[in-house]
């Protein structure tokens, strides 16, 4: 399993540490910027995103809860972003153009859906989005409780995704632990990203290596 730890839950008066832990023990390191619109809570801009550039040997995975998403996409490319995630919902009818200036950055384009969404939304960019990010708890605070309901979402919409021989990877976000985790990899995800569960455990690597052993 890709594991994906959300920075959401480091500690920021000690970002380096984590950022060298992650280094060393993650795959993919998940950033969450919200706008307080969006979602209900504000997370962190460019002060430090911008100071992270180059700071990561993983690649660097942006998630944007905020309203126009596309207003930050060439300064999140320019941070050193790999991939980058908007939500449908902020999308407007603009979703494959998104992708493709996305793209045109050479960023991986993400979709990302809270989980009052039919994934059938997505089915439209399959084979165009590189991959699709389902929440697995509404998108705006770390430490929630994973909703059971995601795994049927996640086997779905991989079905339709081997059906139509399509390449593209499930990203699963919210509430994922050691105890949900097994039962992610079953239902198809591709990528996990946890928060909590990485940050607050007494040993994070040990956390991150179980969830890649999964
Ligand atoms: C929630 C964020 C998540 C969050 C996950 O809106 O998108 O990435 O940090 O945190 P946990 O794993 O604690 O649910
Ligand atoms: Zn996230």
């Amino acid at each position: 399993m890709t594991v994906a730890p959300s920075l959401l839950s480091a500690d920021f008066l000690n970002l380096s540490k984590d950022v060298a832990m992650l280094n060393a023990n993650a795959d993919i390191a998940h950033l969450d910027i919200m706008d307080g619109v969006f979602v209900p809570n504000l997370s962190f801009g460019f002060s430090v995103v911008d100071a992270l550039k180059g700071k990561f040997d993983i690649p660097v995975d942006a998630h944007l809860m905020v309203v126009h998403p596309e207003r930050w996409f060439e300064r999140f490319a320019n941070a050193g972003v790999k991939m980058l995630s908007f939500h449908w919902e902020e999308s407007r009818g603009r979703t494959s153009e998104f992708i493709d200036r996305l793209h045109s950055l050479g960023l991986k384009a993400g979709i990302a859906i809270n989980p009052d969404i039919p994934v059938s939304r997505l089915y439209p960019y399959l084979g165009k989005a590189d991959y699709f990010l389902i929440m697995s708890v509404f998108a705006g605070f770390g430490g929630q409780s994973f909703i059971p309901g995601s795994l049927d979402r996640v086997s779905a919409l991989k079905r339709k995704i081997e059906a139509g021989g399509f390449r593209a990877a499930i990203e699963v976000d919210g509430g994922v632990n050691l105890s949900n985790a097994a039962d992610l990899a079953r239902a198809g995800a591709d990528i996990l990203v946890a928060g909590s569960a990485v940050f607050n455990a007494g040993d994070p690597a040990s956390v991150i290596r179980k969830l890649q052993a999964v």
